[in-house]
């Protein structure tokens, strides 16, 4: 009889068991998207370079928010500015997970879970700022840079693709002697910078941490040093990818710079600009936002990832799929920026001549910076960086083309791409930068003293 009734009992609990399993297994499809082969998914339609290029021909055939899979990994896209406000910004609580990414934080920067060069330079380690010619005390970071940012594109490291590969590879010195390698170079960089004694009296993050390490919850000298490191990594390659598009910008669209040109002339005239004419220079503040949005230097976006399922417009986004905004589309969405390729700063300004009050969920139309909780951290010092150095150079200098040695000028290609990873950089193009300022140097020298 107990026998009995203890089967029946089993019985019962494994059918209400499987019928709960069937109501909250997910009944919702993923988003469309490309069809994939058997196991390795989309990977072989996956560009090794560029892949955003991908993502923006595969938004015009599956819509704005499409997914694919590579050796079973989901990747959700999102191409427009609803989406991704709705989905990282207000859903920011599930979304704001980043996805596992075993060569960047296990391999190249052991110490990174924390998380235009001369003025990081400055505000994070306190050394002055670089000279303009000669030795460049930071130029061991670009090539370690370089590979971190191919590190963060999703599938962008073959231990990232193939996991089952990192055990191996963890075992064996000989294949992570690349990854050791730089490990150790850019630690030792990172410990000289911020071991070095600080020559700027201004305080820097490297002078907060001395002295307060186990305050700020940092182990020991290499701790602290990978926080500068790693900020400035960041900060580094996004600031100087969009200077070098500001080139490009004023070569291509020469016509954009007389207005901030005229404002400057009347604001500062032979002096050089400081943030103390913020105020009157709302032609400065509006070409830094449209330099950011027609070319956003992380065009691709860095992944997020979801850390449970969730339903939105009827479509799964499970627990663990990667989310990658395409910062290239979004800052071209056509709701909020009409001919979005074209660059033309007057969007952001009113009949007046002031900044427009940005559209709701534009973040203040710097969607460049990423969303919620994972939004950048040095928004403010790069709209700051890029906000003097371009009132710098557009009242020092008129942009020129060059010309090649038929004496013909040469137009950079807007369209072609140097692929460095998480940032697209102008492919190599040249400039004739002439000055514009009586005693330029000793102007600028002047200044850069206060
Ligand atoms: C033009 C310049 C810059 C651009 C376009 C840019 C863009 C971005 C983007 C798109 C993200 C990812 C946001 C997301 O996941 O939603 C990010 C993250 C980050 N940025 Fe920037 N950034 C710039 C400059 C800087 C600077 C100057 C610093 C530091 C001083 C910095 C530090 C960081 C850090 C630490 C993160 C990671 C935040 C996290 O994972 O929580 N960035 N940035």
């Amino acid at each position: 009889m107990s026998a009995l009734y203890i089967s029946a009992s089993v019985a019962v609990l494994a059918l209400f068991l499987l019928l709960r399993g069937l109501r909250l297994a997910p009944t919702r499809p993923l988003p469309p998207g490309p069809r994939g082969l058997p196991f390795v998914g989309n990977l072989f339609q996956l560009p090794s370079k560029l892949m955003w290029f991908q993502m923006v021909e595969w938004s015009k055939e599956y819509g704005p928010m499409f997914s694919y899979t590579i050796l079973g990994q989901t990747v959700i896209v999102l191409t427009r500015v609803k989406e991704a406000t709705d989905l990282l910004d207000r859903m920011s609580a599930k979304t704001s997970d980043r996805p596992r990414m075993i060569k960047l934080s296990e391999h190249m920067c052991r110490r990174m879970e924390f998380a235009s060069s001369s003025i990081a330079w400055r505000s994070l380690f306190g050394h002055e700022t670089i000279p303009l010619l000669g030795f460049d005390p930071t130029k061991p970071i670009e090539e370690f840079s370089a590979e971190i940012f191919r590190c963060v594109v999703p599938g962008g490291s073959i231990v990232d693709v193939f996991r089952f590969l990192n055990p191996i590879i963890l075992r064996f010195k000989y294949f992570r002697r690349y990854s050791d390698r730089c490990y150790q170079t850019i630690t030792a960089f990172f410990l000289k910078a911020y071991s070095d004694p600080q020559v700027d009296t201004v305080p820097s993050l490297s002078s907060k941490l001395k002295g307060n390490k186990e305050r700020f919850g940092m182990k020991d000298d290499i701790d602290c040093s990978w926080v500068g490191g790693t900020l400035f990594i960041a900060a580094q390659d996004t600031t100087a990818t969009s200077l070098r598009w500001f080139f490009v910008a004023m070569l291509l669209y020469p016509e954009t710079a007389l207005a901030a040109r005229a404002q400057l002339a009347s604001v500062v005239g032979d002096r050089p600009p400081s943030f103390s004419d913020s105020e009157r220079l709302p032609q400065i503040d509006a070409l830094v936002k449209e330099l950011l949005r027609w070319r956003p230097a992380a065009a691709g976006g860095i992944p997020h990832m979801a850390n449970e399922d969730i339903i939105y417009k009827n479509y799964l986004i499970p627990k663990g799929a990667i989310i990658s905004p395409v910062a290239w589309s979004i800052c071209r969405d056509p709701s909020l920026y009409p001919n979005g390729d074209t660059f033309d700063p007057s969007r952001f300004l009113d009949e007046m001549g002031n900044i427009k009050r940005p559209a709701q969920h534009s973040h203040d139309d710097y969607l460049a910076f990423g969303h919620g909780r994972r939004i950048c951290v040095g928004k403010n010092l790069a709209i700051n960086t890029l906000w003097i150095t371009i009132a710098t150079l557009l009242w020092a200098f008129d942009f020129q083309l060059s010309v090649d040695e038929h004496g013909q000028e040469v137009a950079p290609d807007p369209m072609a791409f140097w692929d460095n990873g998480a940032t697209v950089w102008p492919a190599k193009f040249g400039a004739r930068l002439v000055p514009r300022v009586e005693d330029l140097r000793e102007k600028l020298k002047a200044s850069m003293g206060k």
